[in-house]
């Protein structure tokens, strides 16, 4: 079963090639995550989570979703990794968190997709997105031929750094950068709701038809990058720049 997270669309698109080429199930984690309901999930086929990445390791939600769950049948897990650059050494705590479930840890694979995390960097160009979800594709389908074959995957690129990134500057970054406080919305505002609905922590609360946000966010930007209207900012970090959402969908 491939069981993914997504945030704006890169890891929801991986995701659907795997279970596309694997013709397996797929699940969105999204409900569970935002009811805090923990899965109780059985395959007979192995485990693929698929993320992004935040701050070179899987996404606090995400791993908490894991942790929480019960993922019985097959006891394989393969883990994907969408991200803007690398996924420092997530790996080693994929390992741990393997070992904790008793599931058999069997690799991760780091897939560069387009930049989504507006609050800080820029989106790519609409053309290299779609460079990057075109380079992307053979990446995944290698890795089928492997989930298929039991094989495990590559081992992930080693550089230096890796451990610290995924270290001291994750818990850092998460101190510093994933909150929600200077969200705002402009008058461009037309009351949709389509922030509301889309946020894995149900942390946006439409008042008089505008959002307000509260404590509880991952920072998966979602809510920035849906607004049909460009109407949500970040402080002044966002302003002036590209939205990203990957909107390519895998016909099954
Ligand atoms: C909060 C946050 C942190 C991120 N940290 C990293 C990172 O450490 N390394 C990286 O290469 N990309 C990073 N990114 C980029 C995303 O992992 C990447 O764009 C991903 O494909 C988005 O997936 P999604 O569309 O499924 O949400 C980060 C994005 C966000 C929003
Ligand atoms: S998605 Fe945009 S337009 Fe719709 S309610 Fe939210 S801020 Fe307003
Ligand atoms: S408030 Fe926005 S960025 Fe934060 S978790 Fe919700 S949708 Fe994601």
């Amino acid at each position: 079963m491939i069981v993914y997270f997504s945030g704006t669309g890169n890891s929801r698109y991986c995701a659907e090639v795997m279970a596309a080429h694997l013709d397996d199930e797929l699940l969105d984690s999204f409900h569970f995550i935002r009811d805090g309901i923990a899965a109780e999930l059985i395959s007979d086929t192995p485990w693929v989570f698929v993320s992004p990445t935040y701050a070179w390791q899987i996404p606090h939600v995400f791993r908490d979703f894991i942790r929480s769950g019960t993922f019985e049948g097959n006891s394989d897990a393969y883990f994907v990794m969408t991200c803007g650059s690398d996924i420092g050494n997530a790996e080693v705590t994929l390992r741990a968190l393997c070992e904790e479930k008793g599931l058999n840890y069997r690799g991760v694979l780091e897939v560069i997709m387009p930049e989504n995390f507006i609050t800080l960097f820029r989106a790519p160009s609409p053309e290299k997105a779609n460079q990057l979800m075109d380079r992307a594709i053979p990446l995944l389908k290698k890795a089928v031929d492997r989930v298929r074959s039991g094989k495990e995957f590559p081992e992930p690129k080693h550089r230096v750094g890796n451990g610290l990134k995924s270290g001291t500057v994750n818990k850092v970054f998460y101190k510093l950068f994933v909150k929600a406080e200077p969200y705002r919305v402009t008058g461009d505002c037309v009351g949709c709701g389509t922030c509301e609905q889309l946020c894995p922590l149900a942390n946006i609360r439409l008042v008089d038809r505008k959002p307000q946000w509260g404590p509880n966010c991952t920072q998966c930007m979602a809510c920035i990058n849906s607004c049909p209207t460009e109407a949500i900012e970040y402080g002044i970090r966002s302003k002036g720049k590209r939205r990203y959402l990957c909107d390519r969908e895998v016909k099954r």
